[in-house]
């Protein structure tokens, strides 16, 4: 079986358990979203990232993949789960968190990040149904003028959860990407020295 495939896990009769701290993507719009938070929980750490609806399918046998410039290092230790009840999923202790831009959601300037959080994100051309709030135990917003796109929010939230914990000394330093993949401090990752060659 090709590696790539075995990170994945397809559908309802699949019995995948929930590892938090971890993202869940409710009804995402293209393969891309997917892709872009894939990498992201990847830099940061995170070891799954589930998704819901039926817009996305990324099925295996379909030969349907993340899109190629999405695939970068380090995607393959994150697994990806397609299942549309995610919240069922997780074992006892976990946190879901709703980062929605909601009346009365918690600034993420302010926010204590749960260990076990599930962080839930609407769709790029959405948001969180109501229905699925009931779920979810905290609401965080994140203050800007805007909205912001949905990489660029999971980005935020996984940046400012990685930089609290280094506040309260959980991690020793901050992890350059040289340093985790034995290249030295600074210098620049090989895939991107491959693209600026071209
Ligand atoms: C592009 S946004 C959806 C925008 C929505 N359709 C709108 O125009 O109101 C995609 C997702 O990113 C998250 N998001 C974007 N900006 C946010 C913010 N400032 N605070 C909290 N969540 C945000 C939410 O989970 C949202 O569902």
């Amino acid at each position: 079986m090709d590696a790539e495939i075995e990170s994945a896990t397809w559908g309802r009769n699949a019995p995948p358990v929930g590892e938090p701290p971890a993202v869940a993507l409710i009804d995402p719009k293209y393969p891309a979203n997917v892709g872009m938070v894939v990498r992201l929980a990847s830099c940061y750490g995170l070891s799954q990232v589930w998704f819901t609806g039926d817009r996305v399918t990324l099925d295996p046998a379909r030969g349907e993949r993340l899109p190629r410039e999405e695939r970068m290092k380090g995607y393959k230790d994150v697994r990806m789960v397609h299942h549309d009840r995610p919240f069922d999923r997780f074992p006892a202790g976990t946190v879901p968190v709703a980062v929605e831009v909601r009346a009365g959601a918690e600034p993420l300037h302010t926010f204590d990040h749960p260990d076990r959080a599930l962080y839930v994100f609407g769709p790029e051309d959405g948001s969180i149904p109501a229905a699925l709030h009931r779920h979810c135990h905290r609401f965080v917003v994140i203050p800007t003028r805007h909205c912001l796109n949905l990489a660029t929010a999971v980005a935020t939230v996984l940046w400012d959860r990685e930089f609290k914990r280094w506040q309260r000394g959980e991690v020793e330093y901050p992890t350059t990407p040289g340093e985790y993949e034995g290249r030295g401090q600074a210098e620049a990752p090989a895939d991107l020295v491959s693209r600026t060659d071209r």
